[in-house]
């Protein structure tokens, strides 16, 4: 089947400098909860690491409270409880099990999300992935190209002799084949953004795409600074040691 390369964005975290567009996140997370949270689930995010885009102590816990969570431990009497959500409580899948979730979409369960940047990359394996140690390669945004780029290739019609079996959804950006189980999720003007954003599907698709890299990498801004301050210091340090050898080992007393 032929497989189409999705666009490559410019994305604010890319790059020795990359930040994370905060508010970007913000309407990423809408859309998480808004549309995607009906079929995927975020299982190792827990609501408390809201708190790293931008939202207060009382806002986790109001917006935890929105989720009903099973307790992971029976009660006094043995029973499963359901209850409220509280910040130490990861985001649930709306399913109870993968049979259920299995059952409810044409037997194809919505993968969690939490990693989902991480897990599909466009091009990989060998020589490329040398490539990833140079600053402007762009391989390492892989992943929210991949997103964003499943999110914005359905509606088109397959080309000749591409079978779509019942139940799938054509898709010319999907790695495992031409058609997916999961139909468009979003389209133009379906989540309200208060900020003026455009209400595209296209920003959308960018937004929700850039939420699933923090979900994947938290910290990779800091990793990314981490790095520089090292590889400045490693600079330094060799024009020193450089200066050191020259005045050890010369000839001149
Ligand atoms: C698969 C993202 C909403 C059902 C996927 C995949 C991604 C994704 C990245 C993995 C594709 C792959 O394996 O390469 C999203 C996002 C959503 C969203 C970002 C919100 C904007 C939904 C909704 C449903 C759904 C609302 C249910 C109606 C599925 C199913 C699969 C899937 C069933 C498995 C497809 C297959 O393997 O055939 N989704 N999704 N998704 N999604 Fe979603």
């Amino acid at each position: 089947y032929p497989l189409e390369h999705p666009p490559t964005l410019n994305w604010s975290f890319a790059g020795p400098f990359g930040h994370w567009d905060v508010a970007q996140l913000q309407r990423g997370l809408k859309i998480y909860k808004e549309v995607c949270s009906a079929c995927h689930s975020l299982e190792l995010v827990a609501f408390r690491d809201l708190r790293a885009l931008g939202y207060n102590e009382g806002q986790v816990k109001a917006f935890a409270a929105e989720y009903d969570i099973q307790d992971p431990t029976p009660n006094a009497d043995g029973e499963m409880v359901t209850r409220k959500g509280i910040p130490s409580d990861y985001f649930p899948s709306p399913y109870p099990n993968s049979e259920a979730a299995a059952a409810a979409n044409n037997g194809a369960a919505p993968p969690d999300l939490s990693l989902m940047a991480k897990a599909r990359a466009v091009e990989r394996g060998f020589p490329t992935f040398l490539l990833d140690i140079f600053p402007w390669s762009q391989y390492q945004e892989g992943g929210p190209d991949y997103i964003h780029g499943l999110l914005t290739g359905y509606g088109r019609t397959p080309p000749e002799g591409v079978v779509v079996q019942p139940g799938t959804h054509y898709n010319p950006h999907f790695i495992a084949g031409p058609a997916l189980a999961m139909p468009q999720p979003i389209q133009d003007d379906q989540v309200t953004y208060d900020d003026g954003t455009p209400q595209k599907l296209d920003q959308y698709a960018r937004d929700v795409a850039a939420f699933l890299m923090w979900t994947a990498e938290p910290h990779l801004v800091e990793r990314k600074a981490t790095g520089m301050v090292v590889i400045v210091f490693l600079i330094s340090f060799s024009v020193l040691l450089a200066l050191v050898k020259r005045r050890v080992w010369s000839d001149t007393p």
